[in-house]
């Protein structure tokens, strides 16, 4: 494992053993382990209170518990295991205790039921179950305790319940892929008085009593009025030696063991939103956000898991030996999740590939909204740019270089004493102005904006939230405040409907940059970072709106802060789309925005982490990611800001920032032949911005992410699995290798497949399962294209991503082994909300062998709204055809090919380049003059 670049002040975050809650579950597993094949757990399902009906399998969980007499008391735990239409399945498991009868001596200032409000945070599908799952459970197996139910697809999934021990398995078509509670881990602390006297051998089922009243952590007591409320469950992917997920953690995409061992680590991952001031790499401590979403992948299946539950969440890992007689020769991964409070809320998806599971994990929380085509862009920001002067002169400099960009960034230091909603006016007079300059060339400004409001008479913001009472809580009842960049502050508590109003007033045309239209958001620092906080964050016994306690809702704040944002900006420009920046996340944010990932370095380490990392979002639903182009912290050389455009280039979101105390490092200052590397590398984001946007319509309704991983393409090459350093790209078929070495020259690029492969560059052909080598010195971007795809590019050099709307477009077909090859393009207007109503264009390309043909077919329904903006469109043009790796020898003409559109044909002329031992052909139709609405074809 290669060192830790920067040292995170790790002292300031929490190991397992600091947190009670993973601490005492991490000793039960232990302890379970130990006893082997004679472990007993204490929870059983009582096979009385099981039964079916319409989709739901429904029961109590009786744990046997010893009081301080020694008598064993039942604690009750109802549970319902549902089987949703989507075909996901749902296990869900609460406390009668809490639910029920008010508990005496429970604190009245809190809600007494444990936190079950994550999912209805999350999730925004369908929760209705199917009425079309059938229980299938034999006289024999119920007689055992044994209850069998047959749901999903075609009853091609089955769900199988066991009483004692307490075991769910879901078989898909006769196979296991998931197992909850294999090992018997299955815990919840359930309701007790508080202890008068800490006597450790009366609480002989407890292994751990102490901390579960208090707890200390960096001199900051947590006051844990409600005792323990931790739950846990352990779930294990049988035959499966790769699982990814569960963002945000700076490491490999595959991730690693966490119970020590060579290459492992010792720690669990953990899941608790933190702004963790100069990250480590190769890490599993908590980041900045959270998505307790995890896949599992082998050959011929993918599955995964979604734990919908936002308090702090730790998971251990842990790779079983090959076990022939349960599941075959293949390793297993048995995975724990322990999460501080709430109920057991977790979602079972069952694949087959890594496109259902994507789906139905999307079908559950939402898919990533359709951005902007501005979004998609390249954007410039750092900490800061000082006045309208600069953001002006930066502006015109991209001009006079050459280069495109659509957004301009200001950070904290344009606000008045960082007073959000205010302007520093001795540095930003006339922000209006500047905004309408910007509009001109038809680029925005984003602003940062951040949850802490700086507590000051006078600031009307803070008056107006303090007065409605709309920040966070203390444990008394009393504003929270605490230190963050404003000094002291109130946190606005966005749980709260009544805040989200007030947010919304903040932004409202006229009140916040005058009607400018051109105005995009930054949100930080909302996991909340409150400076003077436990691990830099607001304390667990804070009080939100329903009388919930932050520990209860932490990971979920942060979401719900940018959902806020989204619904103000919305008011503010109802018909364009917004663009909200987050840094921190839980489950469900993919529908807001975008996110990168926080506060990297000017390192080589950083640009190689940034890799994985996007991958483990993507595959979490989060597509729209990116991170600090050249490192946040510190200066890179210009070899490393140059690799970090190229690399950057490909991230779904492309933004160029820097530290305050960072020297300015616009493109244009590294000089040659660095600014013309760097121009060509976000020239070359600019070309492919049909294809990506494509990709963008299509992670929005299907979740397929615009990063994908190998086993996406290629998913049954096992030998793939463990491979983060290059990525799919979109749908152009490109496999992208960003280089991440200093003075490379060269690089080993993994075909994960068959298929022939061609230097997008230069055409040269590579084929074969494996490593090839292939040149990178630094003026090239390794990128190889895979064949059988079809790319759309706009070639025209523009100043931004909306003067490109009506620029002619260009094919690029890459002929697959047998000679075929499809595509597709999305256009809509780029900005407003029209295309949900239908005014949007969707095309197929199809290149056929057979006849020689390329193809344009719709894929749209006719309708009113289809045909407007497709008038709309009707003088965008194809202008040049690029077909790599055809058979020249099977053309008509070697000058001239056909081009049918409108019952009219004609000949246009090509240019044809042959295919060498090495290269493939290309043949080049220039200008067929045929245009992108309406059906056409080349016969070649
Ligand atoms: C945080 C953000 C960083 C920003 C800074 C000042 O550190 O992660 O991007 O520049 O705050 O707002």
């Amino acid at each position: 494992m290669a060192a830790p670049v920067l040292s995170a002040k790790k002292y300031l975050f929490k190991t397992c053993e600091q947190a009670s809650f993973c601490r005492r579950n991490r000793a039960y597993a232990d302890l379970a382990d130990s006893r082997g094949a004679a472990w007993d757990p204490p929870y059983v399902i009582d096979p009385s209170t099981v039964a079916f009906d319409s989709g739901v399998l429904q029961g109590t969980i009786v744990k046997t518990v010893t009081d301080s007499t020694g008598a064993p008391n039942n604690v009750e735990f109802p549970f319902q295991l549902v089987f949703l239409e989507s075909g996901s399945a749902r296990f869900v498991v609460d406390e009668k205790q809490r639910v029920e009868s008010p508990i005496p001596g429970f604190p009245e200032s809190l809600t007494q039921r444990r936190y079950n409000e994550a999912s209805k945070w999350a999730v925004t599908g369908d929760l209705t179950p199917d009425i079309g799952a059938v229980e299938s459970t034999t006289d024999d197996e119920r007689k055992s305790a044994v209850y069998r139910v047959r749901y999903g697809p075609d009853g091609h999934f089955e769900a199988i319940v066991q009483a004692k021990p307490l075991q769910i398995r879901f078989y898909r078509d006769g196979e296991p892929h998931v197992i909850l509670n294999d090992r018997g881990l299955f815990n919840m602390d359930q309701y007790r008085p508080k202890p008068t006297e800490m006597d450790e051998s009366k609480f002989e089922d407890e292994l751990d009593v102490k901390d579960m009243w208090e707890e200390n952590f960096g001199g900051k007591e947590d006051k844990k009025p409600k005792g323990p409320e931790s739950i846990a469950l352990d779930v294990t992917f049988p035959g499966y030696e790769h699982v990814f997920g569960i963002p945000e953690h700076a490491d490999q995409f595959s991730l690693r063991e966490t119970r020590g061992g060579d290459g492992n680590h010792d720690e669990p991952y953990r899941l608790f939103n933190v702004d963790i001031f100069e990250y480590e790499v190769n890490s599993p401590m908590a980041m900045y956000g959270a998505i307790p979403f995890m896949q599992a992948h082998k050959k011929g299946s993918s599955v995964a898991i979604f734990w919908a539950n936002g308090a702090e969440t730790w998971i251990d890992i842990t790779k079983t030996k090959p076990n022939p007689e349960a599941f075959g020769i293949r390793k297993s991964t048995q995975t724990h999740w322990i999460s501080e409070s709430g109920i057991i809320d977790v979602y079972i998806l069952l694949g087959p590939d890594p496109s259902s599971v994507y789906q139905q994990y999307g079908l559950l929380t939402g898919f990533t909204s359709l951005p902007p085509i501005y979004a998609l862009g390249y954007h410039q920001c750092r900490w800061n740019y000082n006045s309208e002067e600069d953001v002006l002169e930066v502006d015109a400099n991209f001009d006079s270089y050459d280069i495109p960009y659509d957004a301009i960034w200001l950070d904290i230091e344009y606000t008045d004493g960082k007073k959000y909603f205010t302007w520093l006016k001795s540095m930003f007079p006339t922000p209006e102005k500047m905004m309408q300059a910007l509009d001109k060339r038809k680029r925005k400004l984003v602003t940062i904006i951040d949850p802490h409001i700086k507590k000051e008479s006078g600031y009307k913001v803070y008056e107006g939230l303090s007065k409605n009472e709309l920040a966070l809580k203390t444990d008394n009842g009393e504003e929270f405040n605490g230190w963050c960049w404003p000094g002291e502050s109130a946190w606005i508590d966005t749980f709260n409907p009544k805040a989200v109003e007030y947010w919304k007033e903040q932004f409202k045309s006229g009140k916040y940059c005058g009607h400018e239209n051109n105005l995009l958001i930054w949100n930080d620092m909302n996991e909340p970072s409150v400076f003077n906080g436990p691990e830099v964050s607001a304390p667990r016994d804070t009080i939100h709106y329903g009388n919930w306690e932050h520990r209860d809702i932490h990971n979920i704040y942060g979401m719900t802060f940018v959902n806020a944002t989204v619904q103000a900006m919305q008011a503010r420009q109802p018909r364009q789309r917004p663009f909200v920046l987050t840094r921190s996340f839980f489950a469900g944010s993919q529908r807001l925005g975008a996110v990168w990932t926080g506060d990297n370095a000017a390192t080589w380490d950083y640009l190689r982490i940034v890799t994985p990392m996007l991958l483990s979002h993507s595959v979490a639903g989060f597509s729209f990611v990116g991170a600090d182009v050249g490192g946040f912290f510190g200066n890179p050389t210009s070899e490393l800001l140059t690799r970090w455009y190229q690399a950057g280039a490909f991230y779904p979101f492309f933004r160029g920032h820097a530290h305050i105390e960072s020297k300015r490092r616009e493109p244009w200052l590294p000089g040659e032949p660095y600014t013309s590397l760097i121009r060509t590398a976000i020239r070359m984001r600019y070309q492919l911005l049909p294809s990506i946007y494509t990709a963008f319509h299509r992670a929005s309704f299907d979740g397929v992410p615009i990063i994908r991983p190998l086993f996406l393409l290629a998913p049954d090459n096992e030998d793939a699995l463990g491979i983060d350093d290059q990525f799919f790209f979109g749908e152009t078929g490109l496999l992208v290798k960003p280089i991440v070495q200093e003075g490379a020259m060269s690089t080993e690029i993994y075909l994960p497949d068959e298929e022939i492969y061609y230097d997008y560059l230069d055409q040269t052909i590579y084929q074969g399962i494996g490593y090839k080598n292939i040149e990178a010195p630094l003026e090239k971007i390794p990128i190889l294209a895979r064949g059988g795809h079809i790319l759309v590019r706009r070639d025209r050099h523009r100043r931004s991503a909306t003067l490109m709307s009506h620029d002619p477009l260009t094919l690029v077909v890459h002929l697959d082994k047998t000679g075929d090859a499809a595509g597709v393009l999305y256009l809509d207007d780029g900005e407003t909300t029209s295309y949900s109503r239908g005014a949007y264009l969707y095309r197929f390309f199809i290149f056929n062998v057979q006849d020689n043909i390329l193809r344009s077919r719709s894929m749209q329904a006719s309708s009113a709204s289809n045909k407007s903006f497709e008038k709309s469109i009707d003088d965008v043009r194809i202008e040049k055809i690029i077909v790599v790796g055809m058979d020249t020898d099977k053309l008509k003409t070697n000058h001239a090919v056909e081009a049918f559109q409108d019952r009219k044909s004609w000949t246009t002329d090509i240019h044809i380049t042959e295919a060498t031992d090495r290269k493939a052909s290309v043949v080049t139709v220039r200008d067929p003059k045929i245009f992108v609405t309406g059906d056409w074809s080349i016969q070649f």
